[in-house]
């Protein structure tokens, strides 16, 4: 972690209410969080505690019901959905536990699906999918199969590169292990380590203690609020528990 470096995205107060007819949950409560160049960061708390919502929001997905989004310095509120996908597009990667891979779709359609919007040539693109896949400590054979002819590890190593295949400074990452044996998650982890060696920040939700002492601080949220920050202790991680 380096906390001297600038901030990429601050959330300053964000307030997050869900209003379903006459029902309101108030999911986040005046939450302050920055995200800065090359940090490592992990967030745990229950279920219901807020975690995917402020995910939602620093991944520029849904909007705040009060206080302000800054992304690179950049207050976004002002911003039409379009800049935000944009935005979204150049600056973000997303992974989630579920995968969320396209079915229907090749591996290497899959992975090239946020390049298409930047309208590069073909091969460009599958040039930069080849890296992503590689990255992730893919095969180039998975490019041509189905996601469902792949493990459940290796679909979510498909997911992580179709995230960093257009080189966004920050991965967002919501229960990437959660349907992950030990094995496959511990590679998934070293993935995102790797990917952190290189400079992107990386935020990761968990329910896992030795997946967030994989990361260099860990956040706790409870009923929508921060409530304790903390240093990761590397000894009770994924990683050291397995080597
Ligand atoms: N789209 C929505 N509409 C209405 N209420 C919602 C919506 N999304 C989340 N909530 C509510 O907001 C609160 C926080 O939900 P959130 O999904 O952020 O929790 P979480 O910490 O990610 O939980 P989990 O660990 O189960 O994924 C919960 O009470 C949830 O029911
Ligand atoms: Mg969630």
């Amino acid at each position: 972690m380096r906390t001297s470096e600038k901030p990429l995205i601050e959330l300053v107060g964000i307030s997050k209410e869900y209003r379903v007819g006459e029902i309101s949950t108030v999911a986040l409560k005046e939450v302050n969080f920055t995200v800065r160049s090359g940090d490592l960061v992990a967030i745990m708390g229950p279920s219901g505690s807020g975690k995917t919502t402020l995910l939602n929001m620093l991944g520029l997905l849904d909007r705040p019901t009060k206080g302000k989004i800054i992304f690179e310095g950049r207050d976004v509120s002002k911003l039409s959905d379009r800049e935000l996908a944009d935005l979204r597009n150049r600056k973000l990667g997303f992974v989630f536990q579920t995968f969320n891979l396209i079915s229907r779709l090749t591996v290497f359609e899959n992975v090239e699906m946020p390049l298409i919007p930047r309208g590069l040539p073909r091969s460009v693109r599958a040039e930069m999918v080849k890296e992503a896949i590689l990255k992730v400590g893919g095969e180039i054979e998975w490019l041509r199969k189905k996601p469902n002819q792949l493990s459940g590890g290796q679909q979510q190593r498909v997911a992580i590169a179709r995230a960093i295949v257009g080189n966004p400074p920050i991965i967002l990452a919501d229960e990437p292990t959660g349907n992950l044996d030990r094995a496959s998650a511990r590679i998934v982890v070293e993935t995102f380590l790797n990917l952190n060696k290189e400079g992107r920040s990386i935020v990761i939700v968990t329910h896992d203690p030795e997946v967030a002492n994989c990361t260099e601080k860990i956040y706790v949220i409870r009923d929508g609020s921060i409530i304790g920050e903390y240093k990761a202790n590397p000894g009770e991680s994924l990683i050291s528990r397995m080597s």
